[in-house]
C-alpha cells in the first residue's frame, strides 16, 4: 500500500520552514500532499492560486509531492485523497497548544486521521509567514527567510 501523507496550512506565503518540512516529509511518505487552505471566512494576504502557485515552483522537482488546495474540513479531506497522516510542524512551545487542539479535534472528527509532528530545524525557528510579511513590507531581508520564488511574489506585490 502507497502511504499517503498531508501537509496542509495557510502558506501565506510558504517560508523555508514550511520547505524543510516538506522536504523531510516527502523522504518518510511514498506521496506527499501539500494542501493550501482555503478559509473563506480568513482574510489572507496571497489568493489561494498565488500561494498553491509558489508551492507548485517550490517542489517543482520532486516526483512525490503535489500540491493541492481545499476548503471544508481538513479530515474530509484527507479522506477524499486517501491520506491517513497529516502533518504539522512544530517551532516553539508556543505552537504546542494549538497543535494539541487542532489534532485532538481532527481525530475526534475522524478516528482514522492521525497527526503527526515534525521539529523545525533549529534555522528556522523564529521564521512564520506573518513575521516574513511584516519584515518585508517595511523593506527588510527575507532572502534567507523564504524560497526565490516567494521573494519575487512578495516583491510584486508590495512594491
Ligand atoms: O498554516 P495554518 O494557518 O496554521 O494552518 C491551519 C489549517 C489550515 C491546517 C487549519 O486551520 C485547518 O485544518 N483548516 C481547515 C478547516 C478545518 O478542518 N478546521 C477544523 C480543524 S480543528
Amino acid at each position: 500500500m502507497r502511504t499517503i501523507a498531508l501537509y496542509p496550512g495557510s502558506f501565506d506565503p510558504p517560508t523555508n520552514g514550511h520547505y524543510d518540512i516538506i522536504k523531510r516529509s516527502a523522504t518518510l511518505f511514498d506521496k506527499l500532499i501539500v494542501a493550501v487552505a482555503e478559509n473563506p471566512a480568513k482574510k489572507y494576504f496571497f489568493s489561494v492560486d498565488e500561494r498553491t502557485s509558489m508551492l507548485r515552483e517550490i517542489v517543482r522537482e520532486y516526483d512525490n509531492i503535489e500540491v493541492d488546495h481545499f476548503d471544508g474540513l481538513l479530515v474530509e479531506y484527507a479522506d477524499k485523497i486517501g491520506a491517513v497522516t497529516i502533518i504539522r510542524g512544530l517551532r516553539a512551545l508556543s505552537d504546542f497548544e494549538y497543535e494539541f487542539e487542532l489534532a485532538l479535534m481532527n481525530r475526534h472528527l475522524n478516528a482514522n486521521v492521525d497527526t503527526i509532528f515534525m521539529m523545525t530545524d533549529e534555522h528556522y525557528s523564529f521564521i512564520r509567514s506573518s513575521l516574513v510579511r511584516e519584515v518585508a513590507r517595511l523593506g527588510g531581508d527575507i532572502s534567507d527567510k523564504v524560497p526565490p520564488v516567494v521573494e519575487k511574489y512578495l516583491k510584486e506585490k508590495l512594491f
